[in-house]
């Protein structure tokens, strides 16, 4: 989609000019205000969008009181959405003091036609409305805005363009996203993601791989390959290719140094996939695997498409590989059919892996998913108390799996500084642990050894190897 670039480009060639104009007149830069909820996927296109606002001319800041708003959205539980009303409410008193701050909104809850009744009908204030489908548009719809009155809504149902070649500003200089798919095909019974998001769709792998010759040739040295299901990556194309084998690809492009990816889906995860990560050198010693729940019977009301037994055999085989590699996931805590043995069953698998951490959320229910019509088998109470029972199994076990290197040499990847302490330095290791030491700014960016005199849980105390 060459040409819809060159269209957007050249708006933003016009909009660079009127905004220049706007800010001589002001006698100030005009700023804009990025608001990004969700998984790396929406951060992603946040970088996009942030991309084309600081190419026609606003400056970043990270007060709301902005020239420029945008609020990227999530609504893979209602407290994502809630959390965007309860702002919106607030921008209000910005926008009375600057009639000419204009705020957009995007993203995944914006693909809801309920929730963009709601934002017509109670927060006349807000001037631009997109969805997940053409994040490119942003310049396009600033020009619509700044041309007309009222508010510019422009929703797409799905689609099958790809625009690439746009630009994107990077929140690191030396690590970065890369997206390898869109949407998801899926439909698990509880998730809003692919009415949201629309099919899978995959880059070609010369896209991709141009994308991260030229990241790589800008200084990047991690990446990150995105999409909800990357074992299900290529499958779709023209000529079709598996996902093991665009890492092998990956893998060749000279001076990258680590790669990793999110998510892997269980039921997809090939043997091929595994013979890659052992075999790489650059691969991180991490997998995220997220497994939703250890009952069969609930991962099939899930529509899941593996059992209890299929996931601990898929850990066993992906351990005997890689011994040493870090396992994480993510967990649904009161899904509707979720007895107290459903429960039991998350418990054991819980405590047979050993996970080094998890993300736990409590079900949600989205509207229109097909696990929104299913009956409650527990009260709200009970799964409170089942919540928290998981969480305090997984810290305990935490606190051990992580610790496992302390008083080991490991190189980091020095990320920033220490947000607590601005004398520490942060660094990540392969295996996605933190790891906090004494250390000079100019390291951020480069790879170090560091001794991991300490384990914290979560994290590691370390001290610079020369
Ligand atoms: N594509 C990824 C997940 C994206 S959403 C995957 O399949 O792993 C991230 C996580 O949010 C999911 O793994 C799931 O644990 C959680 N989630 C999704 N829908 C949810 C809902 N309705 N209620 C609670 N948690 C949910
Ligand atoms: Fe949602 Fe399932 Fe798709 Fe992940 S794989 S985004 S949980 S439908
Ligand atoms: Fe949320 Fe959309 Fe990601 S619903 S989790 S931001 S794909």
């Amino acid at each position: 989609m060459e040409a819809e670039a060159n269209k957007q480009k050249e708006i933003m060639e016009r909009l660079k000019l009127r905004i220049a104009g706007r800010s001589e007149k002001l006698g100030r830069p005009l700023t804009y205000c990025s608001l990004c909820f969700g998984c790396q996927m929406n951060a992603k296109d946040s970088e996009k969008l942030e991309g084309i606002l600081e190419t026609i001319g606003y400056v970043r800041t990270d007060s709301e009181d902005a020239d420029f708003l945008i609020m990227n959205t999530c609504t893979v539980r209602e407290n994502a959405n809630l959390r965007v009303y309860g702002r919106l409410g607030q921008l209000k008193k910005y926008k009375k003091n600057n009639p000419d701050m204009l705020i957009a909104l995007c993203g995944c809850m914006m693909q809801e036609s309920l929730v963009v009744e709601k934002i017509k009908q109670s927060y006349p204030h807000v001037d631009i409305i997109f969805g997940t489908h053409n994040v490119f548009k942003l310049a396009e719809l600033i020009e619509k805005k700044l041309d007309s009155k009222g508010m510019v809504i422009d929703i797409w149902e799905g689609t099958d363009e790809i625009v690439e070649d746009l630009p994107s500003d990077r929140k690191y200089d030396f690590k970065c996203g890369v997206n390898i798919m869109y949407g998801c095909n899926n439909f698990c019974s509880y998730c809003i993601v692919p009415y949201v998001r629309g099919r899978e769709r995959s880059r070609k792998p010369e896209d991709i791989l141009a994308e991260i010759k030229q990241l790589v040739a800008d200084g990047v040295v991690e990446i990150m390959l995105l999409g909800q299901n990357v074992n299900s990556y290529g499958k779709t194309l023209e000529e079709p290719i598996s996902f093991a084998r665009l890492l092998e690809q990956v893998e060749e492009v000279e001076g990258l140094q680590r790669i990793r990816f999110m998510t892997s889906h269980p039921k997809d995860l090939s043997d091929e996939l595994i013979r890659v990560m052992a075999r790489s050198k650059k691969i991180c010693n991490h997998l995220h695997l997220p497994m939703q729940s250890g009952s069969t019977k609930v991962l099939t009301d899930m529509n899941r498409h593996y059992t209890k037994e299929d996931y601990l055999t898929l850990v066993d085989k992906i351990r005997t590989a890689i011994p040493d590699i870090s396992l994480t996931t993510d967990i649904i805590v009161g899904f509707p059919t979720e007895t107290e043995k459903d429960f039991e069953d998350t418990l054991d698998v819980v405590k047979r892996v050993r996970f080094d951490s998890a993300f736990t959320f409590i079900y949600s229910k989205r509207t229109g998913t097909p696990a929104a019509k299913m009956e409650f088998q527990a009260t709200g109470e009970e799964i409170k108390a089942r919540f928290d029972r998981l969480l305090k199994e997984i810290q305990n076990i935490a606190k051990d799996t992580c610790g496992r290197d302390q008083g080991k040499i490991m190189e980091v990847l020095v990320e920033g500084l220490d947000e607590q302490d601005a004398s520490l330095l942060t660094g990540r290791l392969s295996n996605n642990l933190l790891v906090h030491f004494p250390g000079a700014p100019e390291l951020i960016g480069s790879f170090q050894r560091v001794k991991l005199t300490e384990a914290k849980g979560f994290y590691y105390i370390g001290e610079l190897v020369s």
